[in-house]
C-alpha cells in the first residue's frame, strides 16, 4: 500500500480529497483503479482533471511492473496444491487447487459453489500431509452466505475421516471474514486483505487462501444497461488483477464463485454460461462448472486450464462436507 495521501496528488485539494474519501476512494490504489467518469462524478471535477489524477495515482501506486523470467520461475517452484478432500476432484485438478492462481467456481444456485468454498476454507488449514497448506483464510462475503456452523460440521466430518481430533474453534479462528456491501467496498477489501496477510505472514498460519463469494453479484447489480458495461469491465479487470497479485505475493490460492446466466441463443449443449464476460474468463486460471445431479451428488467440470485436460469429477455435498460419492 502506498503511504501517500490523496491530498498529495496533483489536482486534489482538501475538498476534493474529502469527497473522494466519502465515496470510498480512501487510498491511492483505489483512485488508481477508478475510471475517469466515476471519479469526475464523485468528486465533481472535470473528466480531464480526473484522468490526470488517476494517472498520477497509478504512478504512485506502482501498479504492475516487470520482473525477470528467473524470478517468475523461482515463484512457480513454490506453487502449492490445496486438496479438495475428494479423490476424483483432486485428480482432475492435478492434485488440488493451485496457489498463485484464481480458481473460479461457477454454476446455478444450489450447485454447491459456497459449499466447496467452505470446504477449502477448512482444508487449507490442515498440514501438508493431509493436503492442506497449513494456512489461514480470508473471505470476502458479498451475499452473507458464510456460515460458521457449516465450518464446524465440516471440521467434525474431517476429524472422523482422518481419525484426528480437530478443534472446530481453532479452525474458525483462522478464518477472517468481511462482508462487502458494494463493488467498491469489495475492491477495497482486497487492499485490507493484503494488509491482513502481511500481518499474518510470520505467524504460524499465513494467509494461503482468499475467497470471494460471489465475485459478480455486486458488479452485476450495480451496472445495469449497456452504457456502463465498459466501466464495469474496467473495474472488474482491476479487481481480478488485484486478486491475482494477492495470490502471487502470498503464494495463496484465490477462489471466486460466479453466477450463470442463460444463453438464449444456445440451441445445442448447455444453455448456461458464467457472467462477467471475457475478462473473468481470461483472468481465472481454472474454471470449474458445477452442476446438480441426483440428491447430494454434484458434477464438477474443469472447463478451462492452462496445463490440464478438460474433465469431470463427481462429488457429494453432505452435512459432513464435500466427500467422494
Ligand atoms: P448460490 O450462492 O445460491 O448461487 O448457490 P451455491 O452454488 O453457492 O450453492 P450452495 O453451495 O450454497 O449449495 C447449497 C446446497 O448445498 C443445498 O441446496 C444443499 O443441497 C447443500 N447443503 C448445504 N448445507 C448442507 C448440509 O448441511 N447438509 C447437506 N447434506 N447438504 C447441504
Ligand atoms: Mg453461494
Amino acid at each position: 500500500m502506498s503511504e501517500m495521501l490523496l491530498e498529495e496528488l496533483p489536482g486534489v485539494g482538501p475538498a476534493t480529497a474529502e469527497k473522494l474519501k466519502e465515496a470510498g476512494f480512501n487510498t491511492i490504489e483505489a483512485v488508481a483503479v477508478a475510471s475517469p467518469s466515476e471519479l469526475a462524478n464523485t468528486a465533481e471535477i472535470g473528466e480531464a482533471t480526473a484522468a490526470k489524477i488517476i494517472n498520477a495515482a497509478r504512478q504512485a501506486a506502482d501498479i504492475g511492473g516487470f520482473e525477470t523470467g528467473d524470478t517468475v520461475l523461482e515463484r512457480r517452484k513454490l506453487v502449492g496444491k490445496l486438496s479438495t478432500g475428494c479423490v476424483e476432484f483432486n485428480e482432475m485438478m492435478g492434485g488440488g487447487f493451485e496457489t498463485q492462481s484464481i480458481t473460479e467456481l461457477y454454476g446455478e444456485f444450489g450447485s454447491g459453489k459456497t459449499q466447496v468454498a467452505h470446504q477449502v476454507a477448512v482444508n487449507v488449514q490442515l498440514s501438508r500431509e493431509y493436503g492442506g497448506l497449513n494456512g489461514s483464510v480470508i473471505i470476502i462475503d458479498t451475499e452473507n452466505t458464510f456460515r460458521p456452523e457449516r465450518i464446524t460440521q465440516m471440521v467434525e466430518g474431517l476429524s472422523e475421516k482422518l481419525g484426528l481430533e480437530l478443534n472446530a474453534e481453532e479452525f474458525l479462528q483462522n478464518i477472517h471474514v468481511a462482508r462487502a456491501y458494494n463493488s467498491n467496498h469489495q475492491m477495497l477489501l482486497v487492499d485490507s486483505a493484503m494488509d491482513l496477510a502481511n500481518e499474518l505472514k510470520d505467524s504460524g498460519k499465513p494467509a494461503r487462501l482468499l475467497i470471494v463469494d460471489s465475485l459478480m453479484a455486486h458488479f452485476r447489480a450495480e451496472y445495469v444497461g449497456r452504457g456502463t458495461l465498459a466501466d464495469r469491465q474496467q473495474k472488474l479487470n482491476k479487481h481480478l488483477h488485484a486478486l491475482l497479485r494477492f495470490g502471487d505475493l502470498f503464494n495463496a490460492c484465490v477462489v471466486v464463485t460466479n453466477q450463470v446466466m442463460s444463453k438464449p441463443d444456445a440451441f445445442f449443449g448447455d444453455p448456461t454460461k458464467p457472467v462477467g464476460g471475457h475478462i473473468v474468463g481470461h483472468t481465472a486460471t481454472f474454471r470449474l462448472y458445477l452442476r446438480k445431479s441426483k440428491g447430494e451428488k454434484r458434477i464438477i467440470r474443469l472447463v478451462d486450464s492452462p496445463n490440464l485436460p478438460e474433465g469431470e469429477a463427481v462429488v457429494a455435498v453432505t452435512t459432513a462436507g464435500l466427500i467422494d460419492p
